[in-house]
């Protein structure tokens, strides 16, 4: 059978160019959620439509750079550098970003946001409507549109308005908030009526769509019901779709040559200590100082522990323009030195961090060899990280610590042991926990997430969205 096409529309696609000469290009792969679940996907033609992460002015250079991504079946869109400035790093990542997540900014940053925010706003449209015409010049009748993420909140009523039959929907990767925080946002109405726009509209968890749609009750006084929102007889479908990995790639990855041999160095480079791994991007929704404030607070009650035990984390760079991210990275240096500098030893430190991403196989390696995992996140939509760790520990049975504000909480809760990232004392007491708990509880919890990780995956994830978005579409016109 034909597969459908399946237009996978996103702010950014999976891989990143960057420029090696007029005509020649290298591309590299972006890193997140968004991207590790959405290449999960298969039995779709897919086309991937999004910004390719660089400012490209010249022809010369956009015409080289279309063909190499054509490869990948990526299609650019291009965005201009001011418009990346005030839709990307402005409107997106300092604005909406910390709404979702409930990280309100001081109100004298948020007043200083007021001022901005127009523009902000007006790029942010503007970028929307550059994505839906270059949607609208590859979609052909019978494609799917699937919109991601905050970035184009925009996109379903664009689209809709080039062709009010185009089969759309949108799915959110981060939390949506209560309706008593989505309210303050000034542009809250126009953004809730483009979603409702497209034919169906998903979240991670049900907390999420419960949320939506009572803001959309709120603010827009529209009726809403647990399966959606209805205006002026129209019925949009609102569900939770939470996602998954592609479990099977990380399990495969384990028997690689150059992966086992990645395990082997660091288990000589570790012996005789116990090693906790955190994998975040160096974002402030992690809650990476407040996990490394944890891991100091468990050093200093528990002295026989120290050379015993040492903390990893991967931190990787994400929206550096962005100014509230460089001031998380100076604090989180800080941090580390102090806590290196009081409980280092001459030959050994506590706290190994990395300001860098790693590639895939290392990446698998290390999840494979530690013996706990702290996933800490003050808010996160889902939180792959710690679905990719439970995957990689078939052997170790180590231990996962995680925040329950992360989406992952509700569905990896009875294995995992749940914190509360803004409280240090019950999350240094589990790690002491974590590092003393005996083998047979370790299986058992981590039998209990390997089931869920291994059973819900990111193709079912993508398969349950569009038939589902199908379904909706075929129900709507046999009632016309
Ligand atoms: N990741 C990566 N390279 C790294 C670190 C992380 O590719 O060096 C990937 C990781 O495997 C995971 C994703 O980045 O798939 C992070 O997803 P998550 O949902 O945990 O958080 P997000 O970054 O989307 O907020
Ligand atoms: C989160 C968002 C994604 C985003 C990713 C990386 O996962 O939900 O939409 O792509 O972070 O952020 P960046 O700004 O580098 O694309």
């Amino acid at each position: 059978p034909v597969k459908q096409r399946l237009l996978v529309v996103a702010n950014k696609l999976p891989v990143s160019a960057v420029r090696k000469g007029a005509d020649s290009w290298q591309l590299e792969m972006s890193v997140g959620g968004l991207v590790t679940a959405v290449l999960g996907v298969k039995g779709f033609e897919t086309r991937w439509i999004g910004w390719p992460g660089v400012n490209v002015s010249d022809e010369v250079g956009r015409r080289a750079l279309t063909k190499k991504l054509s490869e990948k079946r990526c299609i650019p869109v291009f965005l201009n550098e001011d418009i990346v400035h005030q839709y990307y790093n402005g409107y997106c990542n300092n604005i909406l970003w910390p709404h979702l997540h409930y990280l309100g900014l001081q109100p004298e940053d948020r007043l200083a946001n007021t001022r901005c925010f127009e523009s902000q706003f007006d790029a942010y449209i503007k970028a929307n409507e550059m994505f839906a015409a270059v949607v609208n010049e590859h979609y052909g009748e019978g494609d799917v549109v699937w919109c991601h993420d905050y970035h184009l909140m925009f996109l379903p009523k664009c689209l809709k308005m080039y062709n009010k039959n185009m089969k759309v929907g949108w799915f959110l990767h981060t939390p949506f908030p209560s309706s008593e925080i989505y309210r303050t946002l000034p542009s809250r109405s126009e953004l809730l009526r483009s979603i409702l726009a497209a034919d169906l509209v998903g979240f991670h968890t049900y907390d999420y769509v419960r949320h939506f749609v009572s803001a959309c009750t709120r603010v827009l006084g529209l009726e809403g019901t647990p399966e959606g929102v209805e205006d002026h007889g129209k019925f949009t479908h609102v569900a939770a779709f939470p996602i998954g990995i592609d479990s099977n790639r990380f399990i495969r990855a384990l028997e690689l040559p150059q992966v086992r041999s990645h395990i082997k160095e660091l288990q000589e480079r570790f012996s005789g200590r116990k090693v906790m791994l955190g994998v975040d991007r160096l974002d402030m929704i992690k809650g990476i100082p407040q996990k490394i404030l944890a891991f100091e607070k468990f050093l200093e009650e528990n002295p026989d522990w120290h050379n015993k035990v040492v903390l990893l984390q991967i931190a990787v760079p994400t929206r550096t323009d962005v100014p509230e991210y460089q001031k998380l990275t100076s604090q989180v240096h800080e941090i580390v030195g102090r806590i290196n500098g009081r409980f280092g030893t001459l030959t050994a430190v506590p706290i190994h961090h990395l300001d860098r991403s790693l590639d895939f196989h290392a990446l698998c390696a290390l999840y494979a060899v530690t013996d706990i995992a702290l996933v800490t996140s003050l808010r996160d939509g889902m939180n792959l990280v710690s679905y990719e760790y439970v995957a990689c520990q078939s052997s170790k049975k180590g231990v996962l610590i995680l925040s329950e504000f992360a989406g992952a909480a509700q569905s990896l809760g009875a294995g995992a042991i749940l914190v509360n990232p803004w409280n240090i004392t019950e999350m240094a007491a589990s790690i002491a926990y974590a590092l003393n708990m005996p083998a047979d509880e370790r299986e058992k919890r981590h039998q209990h997430n390997f089931t869920h990780v291994t059973t819900h995956t990111a193709q079912e994830w993508a398969e349950t969205f569009v038939s589902e978005l199908n379904h909706t579409i075929a129900e709507s016109q046999s009632t016309t």
